[in-house]
C-alpha cells in the first residue's frame, strides 16, 4: 500500500513527499527542524516540528533574550530517554505510538482506534498591537482527520488561550472519545499542584502538594452548578510551591462552565505533562465529516516572579479582555435576602426602597421568591420556572417596584434562576419534556429542583424569554442576579438523539442564550451566582459583571475566599455582601466587603443610629476608594494562611494612591501585627502618607497620617497598621505626596 501526503510548512514553503510502504511502518523525508515561539512580554512557549513534524512543546518560561537560542534548550537536559520520542507532544494522539495520557482520542469512520498528528503548516495573525494569534495544523498521514492548535496570546498581559478545532473528511461519523484544549509540558526538579476544592458556604479551599508519578485528575462531572466541588483553576509551581514574590508558577483555568478535566501527568522522564479541557466523562462526541468540533479555550499564564504577578497578569488580562464592562463601573447595592427570605409583600418592599436610598447605594436588588401563583414560590419546594409576579406578593407587579424605585432615586434589580424547575409549577406540568431526568427512574433533587434542558432549542428561547420578558416590560430594570442551584443528575435529554454530546451540548445551550441576551443587552449588569460560588469560571464571566463567591458572608470566612479567588480573578468581579453572618463587628464585615464591589444584606431599619451613621459613611468611603480596588494592581502583602493578620494592597498604575486592608484572623490573646508590614509595587523615590479610613464612630485612629515615609522605606520596613484585638480591621489610604 502506498499514499502520498503534501505537506507545506509555511516558512519554508517546502514540499515533502511521504511514502507509506505500510499503515504501519513510515519512512519520512527529513525536513529542517521548525520552532514556532509564541512570545509574550515576560514570556515565551517554544514549539517544535521535529523532522518527523512531531509538534512538540520544548519549553515554557522567561522569555530567553535571543529568541535563535530555543533550539538549543532540549540538549541542555540530560533525562532518561523518551522511547516513543512524543512525551512532549503539543497534542498527544492515542492509539499509535503513543504511551502515556492523550490529549485526544478517538474511532475513525472505519473502525480504527489509532491517531497520528503531524505538522503541516502555522500561520501567525496580528489581531491588535496585544493579541496574536497562531494557528498550527496537523494532519493524520493515513486518515483525513485534522486538528487546529490555536494560540492566542496576548502579549502585556503574558496571558495565553489555547484551543483546538478537530475535523475530519472520513466516510462517515468520526467517535471523538477525548478532545482536550491544551496539552503543556514542563521541566523543573519537582511540581507542586495548588488545587481547590469546595462545597456550599465552604468554596475555594486551597490544597498544596508535591506531584507524584502518575495522573492526578482534577474534574467535575456535576454538569450545571459544575464547580461546587471542584473549581476550573489551579497552579503549578517549579521546584518549590511558589511564594508570593518569587518562585516559577503556572496559573491555569478552564473557560467551560461544565464538566472539565485536567490531567497532570508526570511521565516517566520525570516531566510534567498538564492536558486540560471539557470532561470527556459519558461524552463520547459524534462528528460528521466536515463538521467541525471547537473546544472551549483553556487559560493559562507564566510567572518567574511568583504568584503576585501570575495574578496581577490574569486579573489585568481580565479586566481588558474577558469579563463583561471589565474597565466599568459597577452598582453597589441593598439585597433583600437575608433580611425577608421568602417573606415580602409590596409594602415591606417600598420600605426597602427607601432604605437603599438612606443607606446611599445604588441599586435595590429583589433576590428570590416575587414569582409564580399556582404554585407560589414560598419557599424553595415551588414555583422555579414560573416567572410571572406572585400576585399576593406583588398585585402591582414588577413594573410598579421599578417605577418606586425610580421615585426614590434608586436603581432596581431582580433574581432569577432561568435554568431550573421545581416539579411543582405549572412548566413542569406543560413541559416535562423540558426536563432533565431519565424517563425511566425515579426523579432526584437538588435543592427541590431539577434543571432545564438546554439542549433543546425550545428551552433555550424560554430561558432567553425570561431574561428578555424582564427588561421588554420593565426597561428601567437595572440589573439582573442569575442563580444556578442544581446539579444534573439523572443526565438524560428528550430532545437529543446522541444522549453522550449531552453534557458539552448543555453548555453550549448556555452560552446560545447568553449570547443572545447580550446581543440585546450588552451592557446590563449581570451577576454569576450559583447557590453560591458553584459556577465561577471564565468561559460565563464573558457575559458576566460580577460573580457571588460564597452564601458564607461571615466575613472571616470570607477574608481566605476571597484570598484564594484573588490569585484568578480581579476583585472588580468579586460581589460582597455586608451581612449577620459570623461574629465580627459591622465595621470588619464592611471592610471585608470594600474588597471588591460592596453591597448589603441586612437589616438597614433595625441598625442603631451609629451604626446607619458608620454604613452611610462607608458607602461614601468607598465611592472614594473603589476604583482603586476594582482597577489598582493587588499586592497581596501578608498571608492569613501563614500569618495572623491579613492584609490587600490596591494601588493605582502610577504608584501615587492606594488603598490596604488589614485584618486580624487569629483571636488568639496578643495576636497582631507585631512586625510592619511590608508595601509592595511602590515607587521607591516617592514619598508617602497613610491614612486609616473608614473608622466607627466616635473611635479615632493611632495612625499619624502627618508622617512621611519613602517608598523605598515603605517596601523594605514596612508600616505597622497596629491591628490588634479590638482594632480587627483597619483600612488604610496610602497617597504620594
Ligand atoms: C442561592 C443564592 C442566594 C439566594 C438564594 C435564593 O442560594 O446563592 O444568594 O439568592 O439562592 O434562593
Amino acid at each position: 500500500m502506498s499514499m502520498k501526503i503534501k505537506f507545506s510548512p509555511t516558512r519554508n514553503s517546502l514540499l515533502l513527499s511521504v511514502l507509506c510502504i505500510a499503515p504501519h511502518l513510515w519512512t519520512l523525508q527529513t525536513l529542517a527542524q521548525e520552532y514556532i515561539p509564541v512570545e509574550t512580554a515576560g514570556n515565551a512557549l517554544v514549539l517544535q516540528a521535529d523532522q518527523h513534524q512531531d509538534l512538540k512543546m520544548i519549553y515554557f518560561g522567561k522569555r530567553l533574550t535571543s529568541g535563535n537560542e530555543y533550539g538549543q534548550i532540549p540538549a541542555a537536559y540530560r533525562q532518561s530517554d523518551d522511547p516513543t520520542g512524543i512525551f512532549n507532544s503539543a497534542y498527544t494522539p492515542s492509539g499509535s505510538r503513543n504511551l502515556v495520557e492523550p490529549a485526544i482520542t478517538v474511532t475513525h469512520a472505519d473502525g480504527n482506534n489509532s491517531l497520528d498528528l503531524r505538522y503541516v503548516s502555522h500561520q501567525s495573525t496580528k489581531i491588535s498591537d496585544d493579541i496574536s494569534l497562531l494557528t498550527i495544523l496537523l494532519k493524520d498521514p493515513v486518515y483525513d482527520f485534522e486538528v487546529t492548535l490555536y494560540y492566542k496570546s496576548y502579549y502585556k498581559e503574558d496571558v495565553i488561550e489555547q484551543w483546538s478545532a478537530i475535523r475530519h473528511k472520513e466516510k462517515g461519523n468520526v467517535i471523538l472519545h477525548k478532545f482536550a484544549s491544551a496539552n503543556l509540558y514542563l521541566k523543573g526538579e519537582s511540581y507542586w499542584l495548588r488545587q481547590y476544592h469546595g462545597d456550599w458556604a465552604k468554596e475555594m479551599e486551597p490544597e498544596e502538594a508535591r506531584l507524584t508519578h502518575g495522573i492526578k485528575t482534577l474534574d467535575t462531572k456535576l454538569g450545571a452548578r459544575a464547580d461546587l466541588f471542584q473549581p476550573p483553576v489551579f497552579m503549578v509551581s517549579l521546584d518549590h510551591p511558589a511564594g508570593e514574590d518569587e518562585g516559577r508558577v503556572l496559573y491555569g483555568a478552564m473557560e467551560w462552565s461544565g464538566n472539565f478535566r485536567f490531567d497532570l501527568e508526570l511521565d516517566p522522564t520525570d516531566n510534567l505533562r498538564i492536558i486540560a479541557g471539557m470532561n470527556n466523562y459519558a461524552s463520547p462526541y459524534t462528528l460528521a465529516p466536515n463538521e467541525e468540533f471547537t473546544t472551549p479555550p483553556f487559560l493559562y499564564t507564566w510567572s518567574d516572579k511568583g504568584k503576585g504577578a501570575a495574578s496581577r497578569q490574569l486579573q489585568q488580562w481580565a479586566r481588558n479582555y474577558r469579563i463583561l464592562d471589565g474597565k466599568g463601573s459597577r452598582l453597589t447595592l441593598l439585597n433583600n435576602w437575608e433580611s425577608t427570605y421568602f417573606d415580602f409583600n409590596e409594602t415591606k418592599l417600598a420600605e426597602l426602597l427607601k432604605d437603599t436610598k438612606k443607606l446611599g447605594v445604588d441599586l435595590f436588588l429583589l433576590d428570590d421568591g416575587w414569582f409564580a401563583n399556582k404554585y407560589p414560590r414560598n419557599d424553595d419546594h415551588a414555583g422555579l420556572g414560573d416567572w410571572q409576579e406572585n400576585k399576593s406578593k406583588l398585585p402591582n407587579g414588577i413594573a410598579s417596584l421599578v417605577k418606586e424605585a425610580q421615585n426614590d432615586g434608586v436603581k432596581f434589580g431582580i433574581w432569577i434562576e432561568p435554568e431550573m424547575v421545581n416539579p411543582k409549577s405549572e412548566l413542569y406540568e406543560q413541559h416535562p419534556d423540558w426536563v432533565i431526568k431519565q424517563p425511566k427512574r425515579e426523579e432526584y433533587y437538588f435543592r427541590n429542583q431539577l434543571v432545564l434542558d438546554l439542549t433543546n432549542p425550545k428551552v433555550q428561547d424560554f430561558v432567553y424569554g425570561i431574561v428578555d420578558g424582564l427588561f421588554t416590560k420593565n426597561p428601567d430594570l437595572a440589573y439582573i442576579k442569575w442563580d444556578c442551584n442544581a446539579v444534573i443528575y439523572n443526565a438524560y435529554s428528550a430532545f437529543l438523539k446522541d444522549q453522550s454530546h449531552f453534557y458539552v451540548d448543555y453548555v453550549r445551550g448556555l452560552y446560545k442564550v447568553l449570547e443572545k441576551i447580550r446581543a440585546k443587552y450588552p451592557k446590563v449588569p449581570m451577576m454569576l451566582c450559583s447557590g453560591g460560588g458553584g459556577r465561577v469560571d471564565y468561559g460565563a464571566l464573558k457575559y458576566f459583571t460580577e460573580f457571588w463567591p460564597s452564601d458564607n458572608t461571615d466575613p472571616l470566612e470570607r477574608i481566605f475566599i476571597q484570598w484564594e479567588n484573588s490569585y484568578f480573578y480581579p476583585a472588580i468581579t468579586s460581589s460582597n455582601h455586608v451581612t449577620d453572618w459570623g461574629k465580627q463587628p459591622l465595621k470588619f464585615r464592611t471592610d471585608v466587603a470594600m474588597m471588591g464591589k460592596l453591597g448589603f444584606d441586612i437589616v438597614v431599619s433595625k441598625l442603631s443610629p451609629q451604626d446607619l451613621e458608620f454604613c452611610q459613611n462607608a458607602v461614601k468611603t468607598y465611592n472614594t476608594v473603589k476604583q482603586l480596588v476594582w482597577q489598582g494592581d493587588q499586592y497581596r502583602l501578608s498571608d492569613p494562611v501563614t500569618s495572623s493578620v491579613a492584609s490587600v494592597l490596591y494601588l493605582d498604575s502610577v504608584k501615587t494612591s492606594g488603598v490596604i486592608f488589614n485584618y486580624l484572623v487569629n483571636a488568639r490573646y496578643s495576636a497582631g501585627s507585631k512586625l510592619p508590614i511590608r508595601l509592595k509595587g511602590l515607587d521607591p523615590a516617592k514619598k508617602y502618607h497613610l491614612t486609616e479610613i473608614n473608622l466607627y464612630p466616635g473611635t479615632g485612629s493611632p495612625i499619624d497620617a502627618g508622617k512621611v515615609y519613602t517608598g523605598d522605606f515603605l517596601m523594605n520596613i514596612g508600616f505597622n497598621p497596629q491591628v490588634r484585638g479590638g482594632r480587627a480591621s483597619v483600612v488604610l489610604k496610602l497617597d504620594a505626596l
